[in-house]
C-alpha cells in the first residue's frame, strides 16, 4: 500500500487533540460574561399551561431572566406569515403542551447551579387534556404521511405472499431507541447588536444551523456564525436545529450576554429525537424451492401530534430481493411525545431487523441455509426502479463474511451446536442503503513553506471526516498527509451538506479532490505545462518562481449527471456468532463480521472504526436499548444511563469490519459509496438470527434481554 494515497490507514489527524483534551466541544468555550440557561419541563402531557409562578425563581441569586410563554419575546420566525417559519416545536410560543417534559420556562443565572436551583422553583398551573402515548392501544389511528406525496407502494399483485406454497407471517417490535450520544446537547450563544448572532452548538451541519437561525430570528444568514469543530457523538440527534438552541439565542438577546444551555441527561430522552417505536408486519411468500413469489412489508411507527417524522422502514423490502410481487405500506400514529428523528441508519435498519428475520424464518420452513435462501433471489439490477446498480458486490460480501465468521461450523439444526454448557449460533442479517452525493464546495490554500490548508463547512460527528478529506487531498496532490490541513465545523467556510446519510466523503471529498486537482492543473500552467500534464513538478518551486507567498483556489463539486441511470447503494452482510447460556438466557457475542460493499475504502484504519461503532449501535439495538413509557403520565421511567442501557466493553468480543473495496465507477470521483449507516443496518437481525440458531428461540420483539430466552 502507497503510504499516504487512498486506502491507506492514516491515524486520526486530531487524535492527539481528542484524547489529550486539547479537542474543545460547543460546551467547552470560555465566552465572556457567560451566563447558564436551564429549562423547566412541564409535567403533563397534554393541556395548557395557564399560569407560571415564577416570583421566587426570579428573586433567587443570581437570577437574570426567567423566559415563558407569557413574557418571551417573539420569535419572528415562529409567527404566522414569516417568510421561511420554523418547522417543529416553538418553544414559548404560546401556552400549548404537546408531550410531557416540553419545556415551559427557560431560567437564566450567572452560573449553571443557581441556574438550576431558580428552575426548581417556578410552578405551573395547568389545564390538563387527555392525551394518548400508548402505541398498541393507538395504532388503528395510524395515517399515512402528509409529507412528500408519500404513496404506499405496490409491485404486481399486492398481498401475494398469501397464495405461497411457504408462508411466513409475523410481526416484529422495536421499542423506542435514543441517541444517546455522550456529549450533551449544549449552545452557546450571544449577539453583537440586534442583528448579528454566533453560536457554539453542537451541529451535523452549521450551513444548516445557519440558515435555521438565520429564518428564526429573521436575518441575514451571513450574520450568523454557526461553530461546530468538534461533536462528542451525533448519529442523527443534531441533523436539524432544535427549539432549545433557537431559545438560547432568544434568551441571550434578552439578557444581552451570552448564554449556554445545555439539556440534561434526561432532556436528552425527549428534546432531539430517537428511533420511534415501530410495529412492522412482514409476509413473505416462497416456492418449496425458495424462491420468493411475494413480500409484504407494513410499518406503524409513532411520531408526535405535532409534528410528523417519517422514515424508509419499509423502503428495503421493494429492491433488496427479487420478488415479482411487494408492496408495502407505511403509517404513521401521532401521539403525545416529542417528535423522533433520523438515527444512524435510520428506517433502513428498523426495516431490516423485520426483513431479515423473516427471511431467516423462512429458511427454516424450507430447510435452506439463510445465505443460500438469499443467493436464490439476489438481483443483478434494482427491481423497484429497473434500472442497473451503479455497482454491487454483495455477493462477494456473503461468501467473505461467512469465511471469517466460520459459517462452516453453523448447523443447521436450533440448540445442535454446543460449546461446554453453552448453545452456539450463527446468524447472517444484510442491508442496503442509498449512495448520495450532494453539493460541495472547498477552498484550498498552497503556501510557499509547501504546507497546503483546505477549507469547507462540513462537519465531523465521529468519523474521522478531517482524517479521510487529508488523504484524498494528499493522494490527489501527490504530498505528505502531514502537510495538509482540513478545517470544518465553520458556517463561515464554503458550503458543505449537512453530515447525514452517509454522504460526507462523496460529497466534500469530491470538493477536495476537485479543487486539488484545480490547483495542480493552475500550478502545472503556471510552470508552463500542459495542464493534465503527468510529469511530477515541484509545487513550491513553482510558486517561487513566480514570486507568489501562496495560491488559492475555490472549487464547488456537483453530482455526476450519469448518476441518473442507475440505482445507487451500498450494501452489507452482517454476520454473528453467539453463545447462549440455556439456563440463564444470557448471551455472550462471541464475533460480528460486518462485510460491505461501500465502493472505495478512504482510509481504512477510520472506516474499520467506524464499522466497529455502527455494530456497537447495532448491539445496543439487538440487546439493551428501550426506553420505556409509563402510559400513566406519559412520561419515560428510564431517562437517564443508569437504566437506560447501552453496550459497554465487556459486551463487545470482537469486531471485524471487512471492505469489498472496489470503486463504485458512478457517484463520484473517490468511488466511495458511504458506510455511517450501513454499518448498522443488518447488526440487529445478524444478532436475532444467531440467537434463534443457537436456541430454537426467534425473539421478534427487540432488545433481546435474557428473560426472552428462558
Ligand atoms: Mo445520519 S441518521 O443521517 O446522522
Amino acid at each position: 500500500m502507497k503510504k499516504d494515497a487512498i486506502g491507506d490507514s492514516l491515524s486520526r489527524v486530531d487524535g492527539r487533540l481528542k484524547v489529550t483534551g486539547g479537542a474543545k466541544y460547543s460546551g467547552e468555550y470560555k465566552v465572556p460574561n457567560l451566563t447558564y440557561g436551564v429549562l423547566v419541563s412541564a409535567t403533563i402531557a397534554s393541556g395548557t399551561v395557564t399560569a407560571l409562578d415564577t416570583r421566587a425563581a426570579e428573586r433567587a441569586p443570581g437570577v437574570l431572566a426567567v423566559i415563558t410563554p407569557f413574557n418571551a419575546p417573539k420569535v419572528p420566525g415562529y409567527q404566522a406569515g414569516a417568510e421561511r417559519p420554523v418547522r417543529g416545536l416553538k418553544l414559548f410560543n404560546d401556552n400549548k403542551i404537546y408531550f410531557n417534559s416540553q419545556p415551559i420556562a427557560l431560567v437564566v443565572a450567572d452560573t449553571f447551579e443557581r441556574a438550576t436551583y431558580a428552575a426548581c422553583l417556578v410552578k405551573a398551573t395547568y389545564n390538563t387534556e387527555p392525551f394518548e402515548t400508548d402505541f398498541h392501544k393507538n395504532i388503528d389511528k395510524g395515517v399515512t404521511p402528509q409529507k412528500g406525496n408519500y404513496k404506499d407502494y405496490v409491485r404486481g399483485e399486492a398481498n401475494a405472499y398469501k397464495n405461497a406454497p411457504v408462508v411466513v407471517e409475523e410481526e416484529y417490535l422495536l421499542p423506542t431507541e435514543v441517541h444517546n450520544p455522550m456529549e450533551l446537547h449544549v449552545t452557546t450563544a450571544f449577539w453583537d447588536g440586534d442583528d448579528k448572532v454566533t453560536l457554539y452548538t453542537k451541529s451535523q451541519g452549521v450551513k444548516g444551523s445557519q440558515r435555521s437561525i438565520a429564518a428564526a430570528f429573521g436575518l441575514n444568514p451571513d450574520n450568523v456564525q454557526i461553530n461546530s469543530r468538534f461533536v462528542g457523538g451525533a448519529f442523527g440527534s443534531s441533523l436539524r436545529t432544535w427549539p432549545h438552541e433557537i431559545a438560547a439565542a432568544q434568551a441571550a438577546k434578552l439578557v444581552k450576554r451570552p448564554v449556554k444551555l445545555t439539556l440534561t441527561r434526561e432532556q436528552m430522552f425527549t428534546q432531539v429525537g430517537y428511533r420511534p417505536l415501530t410495529i412492522q408486519k412482514i409476509g413473505l411468500g416462497a416456492t418449496a424451492d425458495g424462491k420468493l413469489i411475494g413480500i409484504t412489508h407494513e410499518s406503524h411507527s409513532q411520531t408526535a401530534v405535532y409534528e410528523e417524522f417519517t422514515e424508509g422502514a419499509v423502503n428495503v423490502s421493494q429492491f433488496l430481493y427479487n420478488s415479482p410481487n411487494v408492496n408495502t405500506l407505511y403509517k404513521v400514529v401521532p401521539l403525545n411525545v416529542g417528535v423522533p428523528a433520523p438515527m444512524r441508519g435510520p428506517g433502513e435498519a428498523t426495516g431490516s431487523f423485520a426483513l431479515e428475520s423473516a427471511l431467516d424464518e423462512l429458511s427454516y420452513k424450507l430447510n435452506l441455509d439463510p445465505i443460500e435462501l438469499r443467493l436464490r433471489n439476489y438481483t443483478d439490477t434494482d427491481p423497484e426502479r429497473n434500472k442497473p446498480w451503479s455497482s454491487k458486490y454483495l455477493k462477494e460480501c456473503y461468501q467473505k463474511g461467512a469465511e471469517a465468521i466460520g459459517w462452516a461450523d453453523r448447523k443447521a439444526q436450533p440448540g445442535a451446536n454446543k460449546e461446554g454448557e453453552w448453545l452456539v449460533g450463527y446468524g447472517i442479517g444484510c442491508g442496503a442503503f442509498g449512495a448520495y452525493r450532494g453539493n460541495a464546495v472547498a477552498k484550498i490554500k498552497l503556501t510557499a513553506d509547501g504546507s497546503v490548508n483546505i477549507q469547507s463547512a462540513t462537519s465531523d460527528i465521529g468519523p474521522g471526516t478531517g482524517t479521510s478529506m487529508v488523504l484524498i487531498a494528499a493522494d490527489t496532490l501527490g504530498i505528505p498527509a502531514d502537510k495538509i490541513t482540513f478545517e470544518l465545523g465553520n458556517s463561515a467556510f464554503p458550503n458543505a451538506p449537512t453530515q447525514g446519510g452517509s454522504a460526507t466523503v462523496s460529497s466534500v471529498g469530491s470538493a477536495v479532490h476537485d479543487v486539488c486537482v484545480a490547483l495542480k492543473q493552475k500550478l502545472y500552467i503556471m510552470a508552463g505545462k500542459p495542464a493534465d500534464s503527468m510529469e511530477p513538478i515541484d509545487y513550491v518551486a513553482v510558486l517561487k518562481q513566480n514570486n507568489m507567498p501562496s495560491v488559492e483556489l475555490t472549487q464547488e463539486s456537483k453530482g455526476n449527471p450519469e448518476a441518473q441511470k442507475y440505482s445507487m447503494y451500498s450494501f452489507s452482510a452482517h454476520f454473528a456468532k453467539v453463545h447462549v447460556h440455556p439456563l440463564t438466557g444470557q448471551v455472550k457475542i462471541k464475533k460480528i463480521v460486518a462485510c460491505v460493499d461501500a465502493g472505495k475504502i478512504v482510509n481504512h484504519k477510520t472506516a474499520s472504526s467506524q464499522m466497529i461503532g455502527g455494530a456497537v449501535g447495532g448491539v445496543g439495538m439487538a440487546m439493551t436499548e428501550e426506553a420505556v413509557f409509563d402510559n400513566r403520565y406519559g412520561r419515560y421511567i428510564n431517562g437517564n444511563f443508569a437504566d437506560y442501557h447501552v453496550p459497554v466493553n465487556a459486551d463487545i468480543q470482537q469486531i471485524e469490519a471487512i471492505f469489498i473495496d472496489k470503486p463504485d465507477p458512478v457517484l463520484n470521483p473517490v468511488g466511495t459509496k458511504g458506510i455511517g449507516e450501513i454499518s448498522l443496518i443488518g447488526v440487529a437481525p445478524a444478532l436475532a438470527n444467531a440467537i434463534y440458531n443457537a436456541t430454537g428461540k426467534r425473539v421478534r420483539e427487540l432488545p433481546i434481554t435474557p428473560d426472552k430466552l428462558i
